[in-house]
């Protein structure tokens, strides 16, 4: 048997504007994903994945790896989680990273983690048509990246004390509806769109710098920043406002939405001295702290 794991993920700085190739910020975190491959007894490939409804990814997957790794028929493959799909921690792509790197060694295959993330990214697009691959980077990479481009850039970040808190709304949002949205707007509205577009990536730059500084304010303020941008794009929504603005009241350095909008999660930066506050606030604002770490290792074997 082999089982091989993968993260989900956080979107930073960047949402949207990574869509039309700018750079975003994205980490891992440590919900994860845990994919095993073992022999069956039946001539035939049984799927057991309790709790997830979708498989259109895993068999996304099994078509292309039959064609190109001649595949035993006989597995059986079972998939654990240890997140729910509705945060928006990107189950999809870790699900599909997972599956290809168990895959990959169950038929003895050595496989970057290059080699892991472009077959993933080729996977997810061919299922979902639309979205920027950030997710597929972090679930193969790991850790906090600068990315871009369907790869171009993929590129480690330092992570020094940076305290997030993650509050979900409690409402699961559509990224591919979303995100066709935006880009219908962009059709209607180019000039506009891609101003903001041009203001976020230059947000971006500056968080890489910051981050590099360790300069949790200038961060925070950036995060502001950027979550005003979102709401100027319209894909904030009233939930999501009133749990940043709880946030920022009670004293964190900044605040935003994370990923594709309307519902999900929110992230709030904030200190070690103000983390309770904040977190007492998020909730009594109706949203639901999520306890997760960051800068996670990529996909990995399992013992
Ligand atoms: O909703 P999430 O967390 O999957 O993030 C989507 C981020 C977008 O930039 C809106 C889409 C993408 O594929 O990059």
């Amino acid at each position: 048997m082999v089982k091989a794991s993968a993260p989900g993920k956080l979107m930073l700085f960047g949402d949207h504007a990574v869509v039309y190739g700018h750079p975003c910020v994205v980490t891992a975190v440590s919900k994860r994903i845990e994919v095993s491959v073992a022999e069956y007894e039946r001539n035939e490939v049984c799927i057991d994945t309790p709790g997830v409804n979708d498989h259109s990814f895993i068999h996304a997957v099994l078509s292309r790896v039959s064609s190109l790794w001649c595949l035993p028929r006989s597995i059986r493959i079972t998939v654990r989680s240890s997140f729910s799909g509705a945060y928006g921690f990107g189950s999809s792509s870790a699900v599909t990273v997972a599956l290809i790197k168990a895959l990959a060694t169950y038929t003895s295959r050595a496989i970057s983690d290059r080699e892991l993330f472009l077959f993933a990214l080729d996977v997810v697009l061919s299922v979902q048509k639309v979205g920027s691959g950030f997710d597929v980077a972090a679930a193969s990479f790991g850790r906090t990246l600068l990315y871009k481009n369907k790869g171009e850039i993929i590129e480690p970040l330092p992570w020094k004390d940076i305290r997030l808190i993650v509050g979900y709304t409690g409402v699961k949002a559509s990224t591919v509806e979303i995100v066709r949205e935006v880009a219908e707007k962009r059709d209607h509205h180019p000039e506009q769109i891609d101003l903001l577009f041009n203001r976020m990536e230059n947000i971006v730059w500056q968080a890489k710098q910051a981050m590099k500084e360790n300069n949790m304010p200038w961060l925070g303020e950036l995060m502001d920043e950027h979550h005003s941008l979102l709401q100027t794009l319209g894909v904030s929504s009233e939930k999501l406002d009133s749990l940043v603005l709880a946030a920022k009241r009670a004293g964190a350095f900044g605040a935003k939405l994370s990923g594709a909008g309307r519902g999900d999660c929110m992230i709030a930066l904030v200190s070690k001295e103000r983390e309770e506050d904040i977190s007492t606030a998020i909730r009594l604002a109706g949203g639901e702290v999520v306890f997760v770490a960051f800068d996670e290792e990529g996909a990995r074997l399992e013992v």
